[in-house]
C-alpha cells in the first residue's frame, strides 16, 4: 500500500557515518564491558577467560554483528517488521527481540540507578566506611526504584529526541568522554601499590585451567560475547535500518567489534589493579565488585572522592548510552507502524519497563533471574534465529548487503556459510547448554 511506502521515505536516518557507528559502540559499551566482564573474569579464571572471550568474539561476535546489519539494512524498518520480510510467522521472532530489548531494559535500569546514586554519593564519600551495608541498602528497596525511574526518564528523553538529533548525538558525545576517561583511570591505577598482581591475574592465562574447564568457559564466553555486543536483541538490526545504502557495513561491524573489545579490557585494567591494591581476591569480590570493594578503595586514595565521581560518571553514560539502543527497539516499531509520536511512544514504553522492573529493585532473586534469563536463554534464542533468517530466508541475498556485486567472492560465501554452520551450532549448543543449567 502506499502508506507503506510514504512512511518509509519519511523514516529517519544517520545524520554520518561516525554517527551510526559511535551509537553502535554506544550500545555495546556498558555495563557489560564495566561490570560484567571483570566479574565473568573474576570467577571463569581470570586470563583464561580473556582469551576464551577473545576467541568468541572474532569467531562469533564479528559474523554475528553483520548478519544483523544486513536484516536490519535490508529491511529499513524495525526488527518486527523486518523479520517480517520472511513471512508472517517470521514477525515473532522480532517480536522476541523487542519484548527482549524490553525486559533487558527494566532490570538494566535498576542497575543504572544503583550508578547514579553512587554518582551522586561520590563527593561526599557516603559509600566509605561500610560499603557492603551500604551497597545493600543501595540496591534493593524503594530507594533503588526511584533511582531506576530517574535514569529511564534520562533515557526516556533522549530516544525521544529522535535518532539522529537525539541518540547520534548524544553517543557522539558519550563514547568518546568513555574512552578517554577510561584511558585516564587505567594510568591512574598502574601507579597504586601492587597493581602487578592484578595484570597477571587478568593478562597471564593459566593454559592448565583453561584445558580443564573447557565445557564451562565456552558457553560462559559466547554468553558474554552476546551480551557485550548487544546481539540477539534486535539492537544491531534497528540500528542498521537507520544506515544508507553506500556504507560498508563490513568495517564498521570491525570497528565496534575492536572498540567494545578494548574498553571491556581498559575496565578490567582499572577493576583488577584495584582490587589486588587492596589485598581482595577477584573471585570474592562478586557482582557487587565496582560498588563495593572498589567504592572501598577510593576512600584511601589520594583524592578519592574524585576518583570516584570520574568511575561513576563513565559508567553511567555507559549505561545510557546502552540504555536507550534498548529502549529504541520497540519505540522503532511503534513509530513505524502507529500515527504516534515519538515522544508518547518512547514514554509509554519507559513507564512499561519501569514498572517490569520494580520487581527487580524490590528483590536480588528476582533481580538475578532476569539478567541470567535474558543473556542465557532470551539472547542466545534471538541470535539463533538470525542465523536460520540469514542462513536460509535471505540466504544469497544476504551477501548484497556486504557490497555490491560480492556474491561470487570468496569471502562472502565463506561468511554465509559461516554463518549457516558454526555461529548456528555455536549459539545452538550455548542455548542447550544455559537452558539445561537453567532448568537443573
Ligand atoms: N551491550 C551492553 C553492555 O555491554 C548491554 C546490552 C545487551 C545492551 C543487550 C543491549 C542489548 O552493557
Ligand atoms: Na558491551
Amino acid at each position: 500500500p502506499s502508506w507503506a511506502v510514504k512512511r518509509v521515505t519519511e523514516r529517519e536516518q544517520w545524520g554520518s557515518r561516525i554517527g551510526f557507528i559511535m551509537a553502535a559502540v554506544g550500545s555495546a559499551v556498558g555495563l557489560g564491558n564495566i561490570w560484567r566482564f571483570p566479574y565473568e573474569a573474576a570467577t571463569n579464571g581470570g586470563a583464561a577467560f580473556l582469551l576464551a572471550n577473545f576467541v568468541a568474539v572474532l569467531l562469533i561476535g564479528l559474523p554475528a554483528i553483520l548478519a544483523e546489519f544486513t536484516i536490519g539494512r535490508r529491511a529499513q524498518r524495525n526488527v518486527v517488521d523486518a523479520f517480517g520480510r520472511g513471512g508472517r510467522a517470521w514477525k515473532a521472532a522480532g517480536a522476541l527481540a523487542a519484548v527482549t530489548a524490553f525486559w533487558i531494559v527494566s532490570y538494566y535500569s535498576v542497575v543504572g540507578g544503583w550508578v547514579l546514586r553512587y554518582l551522586i554519593e561520590s563527593p561526599t564519600g557516603a559509600y566509605f566506611g561500610e560499603p557492603a551495608a551500604h551497597f545493600e541498602s543501595v540496591a534493593v528497596g524503594l530507594d533503588a526504584a526511584l533511582y531506576a525511574a530517574a535514569f529511564l526518564l534520562i533515557t526516556v528523553g533522549i530516544v525521544a529526541m529522535g535518532i539522529e538529533r537525539g541518540i547520534e548525538l548524544a553517543t557522539k558525545i558519550m563514547v568518546p568522554a568513555i574512552v578517554v576517561l577510561m584511558g585516564g583511570l587505567a594510568v591512574f591505577a598502574a601507579t597504586l601499590p601492587g597493581s602487578g598482581a592484578g595484570y597477571e591475574y587478568f593478562l597471564a592465562p593459566d593454559f592448565g585451567y583453561l584445558a580443564d574447564n573447557l565445557v564451562t568457559l565456552i558457553p560462559a564466553a559466547v554468553g558474554e560475547v552476546l551480551f557485550t555486543l548487544s546481539l540477539g536483541s534486535g539492537i544491531m538490526i534497528t540500528y542498521a535500518s537507520y544506515v544508507e545504502d553506500a556504507e560498508s557495513l563490513v568495517a564498521d561491524g570491525g570497528a565496534i567489534v575492536v572498540v567494545n573489545t578494548l574498553v571491556g579490557y581498559l575496565a578490567g585494567l582499572i577493576v583488577f589493579p584495584l582490587l589486588f591494591a587492596q589485598g581482595v581476591e577477584p573471585g570474592e569480590a562478586g557482582a557487587g565488585a565496582i560498588f563495593v570493594s572498589i567504592a572501598n578503595a577510593f576512600q584511601s586514595l589520594p583524592a578519592g572522592e574524585l576518583f570516584g565521581v570520574v568511575f561513576y560518571f563513565v559508567i553511567l553514560i555507559a549505561a545510557l548510552s546502552s540504555s536507550i539502543s534498548l529502549l529504541e527497539i520497540p519505540t522503532a516499531y511503534f513509530v513505524d507502524n502507529f500515527d504516534a509520536g515519538r515522544p508518547v511512544v518512547a514514554g509509554a514504553l519507559g513507564t512499561g519497563a519501569f514498572l517490569l522492573g520494580v520487581p527487580t529493585a524490590l528483590d536480588q532473586a528476582t533481580f538475578e533471574f532476569f539478567d541470567s534469563f535474558a543473556s542465557e536463554v532470551m539472547l542466545p534464542t534471538g541470535l539463533f534465529l538470525v542465523t536460520v533468517f540469514v542462513g536460509w530466508v535471505y540466504g544469497r541475498e544476504a551477501m548484497d548487503e556486504l557490497g555490491e556485486g560480492v556474491r561470487e567472492q570468496f569471502l562472502p560465501r565463506a561468511w554465509l556459510w559461516y554463518v549457516r554452520i558454526v555461529v548456528f551450532l555455536a549459539v545452538a549448543m550455548t542455548l542447550v547448554l544455559s537452558v539445561t543449567s537453567f532448568a537443573g
